[in-house]
């Protein structure tokens, strides 16, 4: 198992002077688990040493937190509290998570961060993060660029297939659906999961097995600097697996908004989604309302998706909690209702080049609550096998204009 294995960052939130992890003791180049942990040790100390402040202009808050988790070593991972009878410290999380459904919760995210303005990233590599890769919650102007994200993806298939009887009794279908012989994604390392305003990431790589990006809401409860993830700009990425450059998934919770968003010049090999637009079903004890507007794909090339290439509709994963609808299989048999307390509005798809693979688009609307707005133009699909299922389309409302194969939007 590899570990983190930086190469150089600046991290710079709130600083007027940058900071590099080189003058903190990370050294580029090598992996091995002593200088993954060293590595981890000298983001944590940079961070440390200049801890970030608040908004002045805001009342008190709890302090800003970046959770830099490699402070706990990664590998091995520790014990689970309470103490579990798999003697789980010879195994990483991926094996652990696979044996113990506990391990899933207590999986570290590499980067952590919450409530920071004016940051950038930029220079480093992560490897096989046990789980997301960034998550990043309430953010203003943020600037990710050259970031490699690394992950093994053929030993998590391994150890997915390894421990797949006790996996299975935990998971359920999510870890490996042996009808279809797909890797279901039960160790999901997510790139980048932004939510807050003014950011973007550009000139990255991302190979993992979850979402490549997921623009995840915000609400007027949650944000302090942004109450609507929006202004989002994502370009120039290389995507190799992944499950898409996502929106959501956007739950109908308080005021939950994502607006603005635009991925451009995205290129997917293999992917098990590319387009992707996911809400999940109201819970009952949090109702609430949700949008996702102006929402541009642009200049995107999909080279052999394993699944749907564009799907926009109620979130097929489980979330880890198994709450949510039964669209885990869709379109095979299962009820899997769209939303209509999510609205969405304004999303188009330009310039999108789709080869490969043998399935190809969904757009799942309410009809109490239609999908308006759409704009699909230049959206061409290639089949090697000619096998193409059309568009499975519901209730949205939009125009085309040379699309292939057409008739997914009807008129306003
Ligand atoms: C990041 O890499 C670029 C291109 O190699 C380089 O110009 C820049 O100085 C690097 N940043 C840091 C903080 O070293
Ligand atoms: C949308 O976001 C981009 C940044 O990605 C910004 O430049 C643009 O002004 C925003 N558009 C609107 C209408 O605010
Ligand atoms: C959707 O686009 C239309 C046409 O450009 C615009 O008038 C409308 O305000 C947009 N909707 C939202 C929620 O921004």
């Amino acid at each position: 198992m590899r570990g983190l294995l930086p190469l150089l960052a600046l991290l710079a939130p709130n600083f007027s002077t940058a900071l590099s992890i080189d003058d903190y003791g990370a050294s580029a180049g090598s992996s091995g688990l002593e200088v993954a942990q060293a590595n981890s040790q000298a983001i944590v100390d940079a961070f440390q040493v200049r801890p970030t402040r608040c908004r002045e202009d805001e009342p008190p808050l709890p302090p800003p937190r970046i959770v830099q988790i490699p402070m706990r070593p990664l590998y091995p991972a520790p014990p689970m509290p309470p103490p579990s009878r798999i003697a789980l410290a010879q195994y990483n999380w991926w094996v652990a998570t696979a044996k113990n459904e506990r391990a899933h919760n207590f999986r570290p995210n590499i980067f952590e961060m919450l409530r920071l303005e004016d940051t950038l990233i930029e220079n480093i590599t992560t490897v096989d993060s046990p789980r997301f890769n960034f998550h990043m919650e309430d953010m203003l102007n943020l600037e990710i660029r050259h970031v490699d994200i690394v992950t093994d993806v053929t030993k998590q298939t391994a150890i997915a297939q390894e421990h797949h009887e006790t996996s299975l009794e935990k998971f359920g279908r999510a870890l490996w659906d042996f009808d279809l012989n797909i890797p279901m994604f039960p160790f999901n390392t997510d790139g980048f999961d932004p939510a807050g305003k003014n950011i973007w990431i550009h000139d990255c790589t991302i190979e993992n097995y979850d979402d490549a990006v997921a623009v995840k809401p915000s609400s007027s409860k949650d944000g302090v600097l942004r109450t609507c993830s929006e202004d989002v700009l994502v370009e120039n990425i290389k995507v190799k697996y992944g499950v898409g450059m996502s929106i959501g998934s956007v739950t109908p919770n308080n005021d939950n908004c994502v607006n603005n968003v635009t991925f451009s010049n995205i290129d997917f090999k293999d992917p098990f989604k590319a387009i992707y637009i996911k809400t999940n079903p109201m819970d009952e004890d949090k109702p609430g309302t949700a949008s996702i507007t102006n929402i541009v794909y642009e200049n995107i090339n999909i080279e052999s998706p394993i699944w749907w290439a564009v799907y926009i509709g109620p979130q097929q994963m489980k979330e880890p909690d198994g709450a949510g609808g039964g669209c885990m299989t869709y379109p095979f048999g299962e009820d899997c209702p769209a939303e209509p307390a999510v609205t969405i509005q304004n999303v188009t798809l330009k310039h999108v080049e789709i080869t490969g693979g043998v399935t190809f688009g969904v757009v799942r609307c309410s009809d109490e609550n239609p999908c308006t707005g759409f704009e699909f133009k230049d959206v061409k699909y290639t089949s090697w096998a000619s096998r193409a299922e059309g568009w499975t389309c519901e209730n949205v409302y939009g125009e085309e204009k040379n699309v292939q194969p057409e008739n997914c939007l009807k008129s306003e």
